[in-house]
């Protein structure tokens, strides 16, 4: 695909990301910190930098793991749908090839938090605690999955571009659009960079996800919910909603911020990281 590697063992070192051969793609991840395993799993149709103050502000409590999804980021792009569970299987050969073996704490934010769902589902016993970040448990609406098909068609005729620039608005809370222009910028550089092969994978998968609301009764780990107040993207309501399901959960909401959250106001969210994490 063009990239140059520098090849060690099986791993790979490029700037800040490496890489790393997993199942059928080259994968990349940053990581930082030791501690405790922390994995970080982006949303659409984002990267890992979209955690690169969690790479720097938790790094003393946490060994932070964030991946690159297939066709995003410096990840191979390869076409196909981006399953949650083939998602959550390739975060999984990450950790093998990283010989993570103890139990590890999963958040996910937005379509990451799906796949954070369905990596509990088929990996429980590797699962230490839960961080459900700007998400939600229910599938999609026949309305949500006609708009999949709307935007898989702006993708392929549009481009990538098209598709940052229709997201960008719902990513951010109204104020943060306003007053943080670098931040506006940041998000839309990030968006703009994601394959049109993964932002196609990304909508079929999402289109085609199960229902988690009969699981989430049956979490028996403990779970952090953190969700912008401003989040117009996915309601506070639903973050309330697996709230009352999941026994061992948290709620944090937080103010001024939208769906990304964690790049609004990151000092608030590593602090309910750390928390969360002496908590454990
Ligand atoms: C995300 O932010 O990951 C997605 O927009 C979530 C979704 O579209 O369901």
């Amino acid at each position: 695909m063009g990239y140059q590697w520098l090849q060690i063992d099986n791993i790979s070192y490029e700037d800040n990301r490496m890489r790393i051969k997993i199942n059928d793609f080259m994968m990349s991840y940053q990581e930082k910190g030791s501690g405790i395993p922390l994995l970080l799993i982006h949303g659409f149709p984002l990267n890992s930098d979209i955690w690169q103050t969690q790479l720097k502000g938790l790094a003393e409590v946490a060994r932070v793991i964030t991946p690159d999804l297939r066709g995003h980021g410096e990840s191979q792009p390869v076409s196909g749908v981006y399953s949650m569970d083939l998602l959550a299987r390739d975060c999984a050969s990450l950790l093998d090839s990283l010989n993570i073996n103890q139990p590890v704490v999963v958040g996910g934010l937005s379509m990451g938090g799906y796949v954070t769902l369905a990596f509990y589902h088929l990996f429980a016993k590797r699962v230490r605690g839960l961080m459900l970040i700007a998400t939600r448990a229910v599938s999609d609406s026949p309305e949500a999955q006609a708009n999949r098909d709307k935007m898989s068609a702006q993708a392929r005729e549009q481009g990538s571009g098209a598709i940052a620039e229709a997201m960008l608005p719902k990513m951010l809370a109204p104020k943060t659009l306003v007053n943080n222009p670098i931040l506006v910028e940041q998000a839309k550089k990030i968006m703009e960079s994601t394959s049109v092969d993964g932002i196609i994978g990304d909508l079929m998968g999402m289109k085609s996800r199960p229902d988690s609301t009969p699981m989430l009764p049956k979490i028996n780990i403990r779970t952090l919910i953190i969700h912008g107040k401003d989040d117009t993207l996915i309601s506070m309501k639903e973050a309330e909603a697996m709230h009352s399901a999941i026994p061992h959960s948290q709620l944090q909401l937080i103010n001024n911020s939208g769906h990304l959250l964690n790049m609004e106001q990151p000092e608030i969210f590593n602090n309910a990281v750390r928390k969360f994490l002496q908590s454990l």
